[in-house]
């Protein structure tokens, strides 16, 4: 049978498992717990392949719970009926470039064995890994063989407990289909949008600087950067939607991501539109993705400023709840207009608005709902026309102590120095969107730098070898034709082992990982910003 259609049964099949985005399992965690310690790993997961991404159902030993399947060593694995081995990533063409092997999570050694669903398709796998290469005895490959066997017997049972309704519901199932093509389109557009704004908005805010210009043109270049800069908005939200995003959960501090969070807020309500914050004085930790928890603060707020045309207040709360789940509740408070049964009915349809063209995408609930009902929080709302709407989101708690550092201060640092982000040192930015480059090396001349150009990482490889002075820095893009912007600065590294590294990408989702601690900007990138990261990381040098 052709390889889509295949892959249009096995994908019918595992949507309707109903398992996708659904809260960990006891079950399913003590599997993966029991793969591990057979195989002697320190990670193992569940993963289920779906149309452009791994989801793991359990995992241990991986801090991360999706990410785009392009790079999923388990799409491998359920090539087959057999377990698949990788005994050395590095010294297997297959894998030997694979982001996930240059970069965290690092795996070298893999195995993997195919879990069927109970209607006969490959939908995913058990798998161990390990950061040095391994080799399993047949003892523990047949023990792993057992765990997946295992999986498939709770993936019946969950499809017995299932009301037939669900189980047989197919609209459900091609709803959720439907759901993954949108996702899959929008992604790719606002990858492509995000170059194209990179220039916009950058060269509109510089010119918008530029004394020489009269006063009338630079307001009405400050417009363009002004649309530019809900464009931007708008691809977030797509790539969101898209979730194009490699989540990253970690134990957060609610009340802490909302004060940070309150700056960018507040620029993003209409005038005359007050925003305050409110807290529990010592909350409990969520276990969430950051960018998502923001994502949840900037769609509830900005639905609450659209709701109050003539401006008002909007409170976001976080306080603490025991019911209906253990966690942390946010309530987004608006006195705006409020609504009709029919819209509190149609509101997390994806697509649905009442707003005029051009304003509402009809998205932002439907990006909300779906976040919280992967991190297996709930969603209330209360609304009625003419008297405001409070939407509140529970997100469960967690008890893992250990907590996010603070984000660097470049915001800061780009108020406190203002115009002195620049400097004397070698610039070489990479990067094969020629437009962007261009824009990012015009920005670093003019504070002063001297700024090396390339299109490729290996016409950069060149220009470090024949450079006869040091580099200081490189500004890489990160996912590039034939090699990967962290395997150049690798090898740049054989020369110039100090040079300092920024790199820059559009979307993660070819999933290519930046190594810990090395900075990284998100495309459409501000002239400010980039210039604070790159006078931080020279200063840390
Ligand atoms: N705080 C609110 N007050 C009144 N109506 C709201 C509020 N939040 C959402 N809505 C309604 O829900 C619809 C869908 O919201 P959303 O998914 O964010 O899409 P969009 O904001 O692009 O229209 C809105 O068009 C609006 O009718
Ligand atoms: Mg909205």
């Amino acid at each position: 049978m052709d390889k889509l259609l295949t892959d249009r049964d096995r994908l019918a099949d595992l949507a309707s498992l109903h398992i996708l985005d659904t809260p960990p399992e006891p079950e399913f965690d003590s599997v993966v717990r029991a793969a591990a310690a057979v195989a002697g790993t320190d990670a193992a997961a569940i993963s289920l392949v779906a149309a452009h991404r791994q989801w793991f159902k359990a995992s241990i030993g991986i801090d991360f719970v999706e990410s785009p399947r392009a790079s999923a060593f388990c799409d491998h694995a359920i090539a087959g009926d057999e377990a698949l081995v990788v005994t050395d990533a590095l010294s297997d063409a297959r894998f030997a470039e694979n982001p996930l092997v240059l970069g965290a999570p690092h795996v070298r050694f893999y195995a993997g064995h195919p879990i069927h669903s109970p209607g006969g398709h490959r939908v995913g796998s058990l798998c161990v890994l390990d950061t040095t290469p391994r080799v399993l005895e047949p003892a523990q490959l047949a023990s792993l063989r057992a765990l997946a066997d295992h999986v498939e017997v709770l993936l019946q049972k969950r499809l017995d407990r299932l009301p037939t309704s669900a189980a047989g519901d197919d609209s459900g199932h091609h709803r959720a289909l439907r759901l993954e093509a949108l996702g899959r389109l929008a992604g790719g557009v606002a990858h492509d949008f995000n170059n194209l704004l990179t220039v916009i908005l950058g060269y509109s805010e510089l010119l918008a600087l530029d004394t020489r210009l009269p006063a009338d043109v630079q307001d009405e270049l400050r417009e363009v950067a002004n649309a530019g800069t809900r464009a931007k908005r708008l691809t977030r939200q797509l790539l969101a939607f898209g979730r194009r995003q490699v989540l990253r959960p970690k134990a957060l501090d609610v009340a802490e991501v909302v004060r940070g969070s309150l700056p960018l807020l507040r620029r993003m309500v209409r005038p005359g539109v007050e925003l305050q914050a409110v807290s529990d004085a010592a909350p409990w930790r969520i276990h969430a993705d950051r960018v998502q928890l923001e994502q949840i603060l900037i769609n509830l707020t900005v639905n609450a400023s659209d709701a109050m045309p003539r401006g008002g207040r909007i409170e976001v709360r976080s306080s603490k709840v025991r019911e209906p789940i253990e966690g942390v509740r946010i309530d987004v408070i608006d006195e705006g207009e409020g609504m009709t049964a029919e819209v509190r009915r149609r509101l997390f349809e994806p697509f649905f608005t009442t707003k005029e063209e051009g304003r509402g995408t009809g998205l932002g609930l439907a990006t909300v709902h779906g976040i919280v009902e992967q991190s297996g929080g709930r969603l209330i709302v209360h609304s009625e026309p003419g008297r405001g709407t409070t939407m509140s989101v529970i997100l469960p708690r967690t008890t893992d102590a250990s907590v996010e550092p603070p984000r660097s201060g470049i915001g800061k640092l780009i108020e406190e120095r203002g115009d002195a982000l620049g400097g004397t040192e070698r610039i070489l930015v990479v990067d094969d969107d020629a437009a962007v480059r261009v824009f990012m090396a015009k920005v670093l001349r003019r504070a002063g730098y001297t700024v090396l150009e390339s299109g490729t990482p290996g016409d950069a490889l060149l220009i470090v070898e024949k450079a006869s002075e040091p580099i200081d820095l490189v500004v890489s893009d990160v996912v590039m034709r034939r090699m990967s912007g962290p395997e150049m600065v690798h090898r740049i590294r054989e020369r110039w082992p100090d040079v300092g590294v920024v790199h820059v990408s559009g979307y993660s989702s070819q999933g290519v990982p930046v190594p810990d601690g090395v900075p990284h900007l998100d495309k459409p990138i501000a002239a400010a910003e980039l210039l604070g990261t790159i006078r931080t990381t020279l200063d840390d040098r």
